[in-house]
Formats: structure tokens, sequence, C-alpha cells
């Protein structure tokens, strides 16, 4: 059995009103309840749900209160590159201390819909982690029909241009990867289009980008149209693990019944499914 730790990450966008982000939590902590161990998740498999900024607190108050034996836990979607003070409507990583350990970087609908560049993403990872948050960086090519090759020169392209963004805003690589970054591979033209990525092209982004970075044991996720039926094939299964370390599941996640699906693949790959 493998010893790497699979994530799952439930990313709800800006799909519910926080009542129904609470509903949802629920709805899936209980669903997951009878595939669970007595003491929750095993450390093997960590589960971050992702709500709206305004359901950040409500889901993380319902999971500790409700679920303290279910090691769900909640993800910010995104974080303000601007420390704590007179900024008016944003969202400073330090307040999302105590609330939620993880925070997802650089989605591509980030930085298609606010012009997010290498730069802000950069920027907003060195923030995270002066905070003691987690950062979990998007990074995807939008390259429809290229060779695997060219996918990795261009996801491994964003990665050194987001590095050297991170570190001329005080963050190292080294600091990065000490703070515990995951990495999503999120090609852009998998996001909600039904056509999903293949295992082979995922595992030969992770593959270049742990090489790039001379880092082995650095954890890569897929996003991008990630369902139920399919997500086994992802982690592959208790004596052949693919190289996959955990999804990134957008609209499949809307459904306590998918998303308990796909936890229930990921407990079965790690070998700790009751
Ligand atoms: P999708 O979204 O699963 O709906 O394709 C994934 C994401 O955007 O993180």
């Amino acid at each position: 059995m493998s010893s790497r730790q699979i994530t799952i990450i439930a990313n709800w966008k800006a799909n519910l009103p926080p009542s129904e982000e609470v509903a949802l939590a629920k709805e899936i902590a209980e669903s997951l309840l009878g595939a669970l161990p007595k003491s929750g998740l095993p450390s093997d498999v960590r589960v971050l749900l992702a709500p709206s900024t305004l359901g950040l607190v409500p889901v993380a108050s319902l999971l500790r209160r409700e679920y303290p034996h279910s090691a769900l836990e909640v993800a910010a979607q995104d974080v303000s590159l601007s420390i704590p003070g007179a900024f008016t409507g944003e969202a400073p990583a330090e307040h999302f201390v105590g609330i939620a350990p993880a925070v997802i970087v650089g989605h591509s609908e980030r930085r298609r819909d606010h012009g997010e560049t290498a730069e802000v993403v950069g920027g907003k990872l060195a923030r995270a982690v002066a905070a003691g948050l987690a950062p979990v960086l998007c990074l995807g090519d939008d390259l429809p029909r290229a060779e695997i090759a060219s996918r990795v020169a261009y996801v491994e392209e964003q990665s050194v241009a987001t590095f050297a963004a991170a570190e001329r805003a005080g963050c190292s690589a080294a600091r990065l990867l000490a703070a515990g970054l995951v990495i999503a591979y999120e090609p852009v033209w998998a996001i909600g289009t039904g056509n999903p990525a293949s295992v082979e092209i995922a595992e030969g982004i992770a593959a270049g980008l742990r090489s790039a970075l001379n880092r082995e044991e650095l954890p890569v996720l897929y996003g991008g149209s990630v369902d139920a039926a399919s997500a086994a094939a992802w982690f592959g299964t208790s004596t052949a693990r693919t190289s996959l370390d955990g999804l990134l599941v957008g609209g499949a996640s809307l459904s306590a019944d998918r998303f308990a699906t796909i936890v229930r693949a990921a407990l079965s790959a790690a070998g700790s499914a009751q």
C-alpha cells in the first residue's frame, strides 16, 4: 500500500448561497459517515470543501460542531493580495487563519475573469504562506489538441513565472514547498466541459513539474470534468496507484452523492475503505 496522501477538494465556486452550502456539506458528511472508520478520515486521505467566501465560516462551524470526527476540512477559493488594513472589500490571508487551513490560488477562472497574471498569482502565494495557509496552486494549459510534451512545456513555463513572482514577493520555492504547496493541474479546455484530460496527460504534467522542481514528492492533483463514474481511474488501485495525488472537483462536487462516490474511490485506492 502506498503511503502517499490522497487529497480531494470540492470547489463549489459561486454556485450556491451559504445556506445551501451548509446543507450540501451536511449531506456530504452524512453520506460519507458509513464509508469512514469511526475515527473519521484516515490520515492518507484528506477531503477539503471549498465554499464561497461567505460560506466558509458557516460550513467550517457546521463541520466542527456536528462532524468533529469526520476530519472534513474547508479551503478558501481565493485570497487577496492585500494585507489586513484599509482595503475595502478585500479578504486578506490572515482572515482565513483558524477557519481554512488551505487556499486555492490561480484558478483559471480568476486568471480569465480578473486578469490574474503570474505576478498576481505569485504574490497571492506569498501572502498565503506568510499567513500560514497551505496554497493549492492551479496551473493548466489551454491547448486542447497538443502533444503531451507541449503541454508539459506550457505548464512548466507557467510554474517558473509564478515561482519567480512569489520569490519577488518574498517567498522562495523552498518556502512554498515547506508550507505544503499542492499543485492542481487543471487544463482550461477540460474545466466544465465534460471532457476530462487523460490520466496519461495528467501524469506527464506531474512528472514534468516534479523533475523541474527537483521534488519527487511534490503533490499534484488533477481537476477538470472529474465525475463519479470515472473517479477511480485517477487513483489506480491500492497496489498500483497512479502518480497523481488527488482531485480538484467542480461540478460533480455540487452533488453529495457524486462527491461521496469520488471520496469513496479515494478511500479504496488508499486501501482505507471500510
Ligand atoms: P469541473 O471544475 O470539475 O466542473 O470541470 C473543476 C475546477 O474548475 O476546479
